[in-house]
């Protein structure tokens, strides 16, 4: 940037900008911080003042500044494809896909191999059947990695067996009650409404290993042929549930308290 450039910048700021959270006096006699460039967690103003941006520009450049070819070019393909439309009753591919391929485990949430509840976020990525990455800084997502990654077979990362709960009578809370020595969670793989992801051996598949997770998430909408059964975590009305008795010519009701 040329010192004219500079120049202009600062008299426009001064005479049109009105910035935000800012005592607009003390740029009376004082320069305004023009910042011109970033890299990695840096800034630079136009005077090649660097700053350490603390904030990720107030929380939305969680990546850094570095990544800007990358993150141009992949708009720039998404922008020629489909710069936007909504989920509203329609998909499009990019929701699917992001959809599809993380798993958030939310606090609350279980891990019945470590008979605990997590306390923080996990960010499970599964592609093709598999967990391909296990994210997060918390102590939940370093024991599910170090423990994955201790049986050294790929099998550990494989989807296992999936359901939901439907006994009503079951609590998620139960197992706070009691010493780990005394319970297996079947109660917390039961609660009504509970999506319960598994990862490890899968027979049908063919595949076997000695790691396996049973990881009950709350909150979850499940549909099976696009027909809810699970809604936020709770069975849907009675209405489903006789038409997928119908369905299967049986009788078919969830368990009530
Ligand atoms: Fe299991």
């Amino acid at each position: 940037m040329t010192a004219i450039e500079t120049l202009d910048l600062q008299r426009a700021a001064k005479e049109h900008l009105w910035m935000h959270f800012t005592r607009m006096g003390g740029y009376e006699m004082a320069d305004v911080p023009i910042i011109v460039r970033g890299e990695g967690c840096y800034l630079e103003d136009s005077n090649g003042k660097r700053y350490l941006d603390a904030l990720a520009g107030l929380f939305s450049v969680n990546l850094g500044y570095s990544f800007g070819e990358e993150i141009g070019q992949a708009a720039l393909e998404q922008m020629r494809e489909l710069p936007f439309y909504t989920n509203w009753s329609y998909a499009h591919p990019r929701a699917i896909e992001l959809a599809s391929e993380i798993a958030s485990l939310a606090p609350g949430d279980l891990n019945l191999t470590f008979k605990r509840y997590l306390e923080s976020p996990v960010r499970l990525s599964v592609e093709s059947d598999y967990v391909t990455r296990i994210d997060g800084e918390s102590l939940d997502a370093e024991l599910m990695r170090e423990y994955l990654a201790a049986w050294g077979d790929r099998e550990a990362y494989a989807v296992s067996h999936v359901g939901w709960g439907m006994n009503a009578r079951a609590r998620w809370d139960a197992m706070a009650m009691y010493d780990r020595r005394d319970v297996n969670g079947t109660e917390q793989r039961a609660f009504a409404g509970n999506f319960l992801y598994s990862t490890g051996a899968n027979e049908v598949a063919g595949r076997h290993t000695l790691g396996h997770f049973d990881l009950p998430f709350r909150h979850c909408t499940i549909e099976l042929d696009g027909k809810a059964v699970v809604r936020d975590g709770k069975l849907v009305d009675q209405m489903v549930w006789n038409d997928m008795a119908e369905v299967l010519g049986a009788k078919l009701r969830p368990l009530s308290a």
